[in-house]
């Protein structure tokens, strides 16, 4: 062979080559490194071992309006499984209340949306699958590290469980008398832990060993990146590949959807509250977009009534004409991933499509037909 020809071979096959790697609308060839399957079991914390009795002590404690002040809120009463362990609301009602989700009326009004319990287990895992259980971040805010330093802010707190009638620095000796005054919790408790001392530190424990049950791993994202390749369809995959391809999984990563970061977007003001975020910057935690299709409505505030809306508004804020949407945050303080992403019609409604892939109702939705202190079950949301 002459050189000449040895050059045109590799010409040839340089050009092949790029063209291969340009050619990338084929799902199959994109790189999905940045999101994964969840793992199919859970990790403990080594100090808050795992056990059926805990949970079970744990499930009749989510459900009973004991824990609060006045008898009438329980954690369910926020995050039901009706509504996907959060409440269908753009902000959460509390103390006072009557009624669950949306038509739930007189309750204390809290700042913020409630965020899905449903994986909660995972919160914090990285891109590479590692995560601690014991300082798992908490809240759009990651105020509280892990399931059980978490569960006692809701006592505390006088809009969500507390209300006025009895002091911050009073309440969780008040509930732990309450408890301590049932022989069934004192019976579950010596169950759960092996002596009927009811402790702040074993209120947490079981509410987080119960919270650590709610889990779904299994939806048809799942089956597919575990190697069922049938599992999503063509729109799916297209809608897959444009949500890599756009700059979504920048900050919507690893197996959760969530790089559990701050960022700030410009989500408009709720009309009832002021809300600067985490650091004053109206920056917020990427929430998981796991079972996104039940949670609405979105964002922090409950802005965005469903998942259309949201499409738009990271269309409004991101490419050459994008605008902030919040008169408090100009245009060059939205994160530079958010301002980048670029999107067409078309894919907006294949990542609407494949978001909806990632619903698995397979979660724990067992809930008690009584609880130990004879309140209703829930408290008032009948
Ligand atoms: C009145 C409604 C309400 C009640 C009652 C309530 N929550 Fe929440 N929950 C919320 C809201 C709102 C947030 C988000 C607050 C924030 O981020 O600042 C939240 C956040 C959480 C989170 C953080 C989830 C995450 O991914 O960051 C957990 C866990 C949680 N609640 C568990 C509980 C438990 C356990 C109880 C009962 C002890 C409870 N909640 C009672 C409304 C409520
Ligand atoms: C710069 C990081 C970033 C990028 C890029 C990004 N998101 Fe988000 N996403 C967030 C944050 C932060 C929030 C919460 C904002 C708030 O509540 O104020 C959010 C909220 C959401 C929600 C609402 C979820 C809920 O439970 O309330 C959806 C849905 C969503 N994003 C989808 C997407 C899609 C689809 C893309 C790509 C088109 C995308 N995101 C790109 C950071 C990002």
């Amino acid at each position: 062979m002459s050189k000449l020809s040895n050059l045109s071979l590799f010409c040839t096959l340089f050009s092949l080559i790029i063209f291969v790697a340009s050619c990338d609308r084929n799902p199959d060839n994109i790189d999905i490194d940045d999101i994964s399957a969840l793992p199919e079991t859970v990790e403990h914390p080594a100090s808050n071992p795992f056990s059926v009795e805990k949970q079970e002590l744990g499930r009749v404690l989510f459900y009973d309006p004991i824990l609060s002040g006045a008898k009438d809120v329980s954690c369910a009463t926020c995050h039901h499984p009706d509504f996907a362990y959060g409440d269908g609301r753009d902000l959460s009602s509390g103390v006072g209340g009557l009624g669950i989700g949306p038509s739930r009326s007189n309750g204390e009004i809290v700042k913020r949306n409630s965020p899905t319990l449903i994986n909660t287990a995972f919160n914090g895992m990285e891109e590479d699958g590692d995560y601690d259980p014991e300082s798992a971040p908490m809240f759009w805010d990651n105020r509280s590290d892990g399931l059980e330093e978490q569960a006692i802010e809701p006592i505390l707190s006088s809009e969500e469980m507390r209300g006025d009638g009895i002091a911050e620095e009073a309440i969780v000796d008040t509930v732990l008398e309450r408890l301590a005054s049932i022989p069934a919790y004192r019976a579950l408790f010596a169950d759960a832990f092996g002596s009927e001392t009811i402790t702040e530190t074993r209120l947490a424990q079981a509410l987080a060993t119960f919270q650590r049950g709610i889990i779904s791993n299994n939806s048809r994202f799942d089956q597919y990146m575990r190697g069922n390749l049938d599992a999503l369809n063509n729109q799916e995959l297209q809608g897959m590949n444009a949500f890599i391809r756009v700059g979504c999984s920048e900050c919507h990563s690893g197996a959760m959807f969530s790089d559990f970061e701050f960022h700030t977007l410009s989500v408009p003001d709720h009309p009832f509250v002021d809300d600067s975020g985490a650091t004053e910057n109206f920056d917020f935690r990427t929430p998981t977009l796991r079972n996104v299709a039940l949670t609405a409505p979105y964002m922090h505030n409950g802005a965005f009534d469903d998942l259309e809306d949201v499409l738009e508004f990271y269309d409004d804020i991101s490419g050459n004409n994008g605008d902030s949407q919040n008169g408090q945050v100009a245009d060059n303080e939205i994160d530079e991933e958010a301002r980048e992403l670029n999107l067409n019609g078309r894919q907006i409604n294949d990542i609407i499509v494949f978001l909806e892939a990632l619903t698995d109702e397979g979660f724990d939705k067992a809930i008690p037909s009584s609880v130990p202190s004879g309140l209703e079950v829930g408290g008032n949301i009948n």
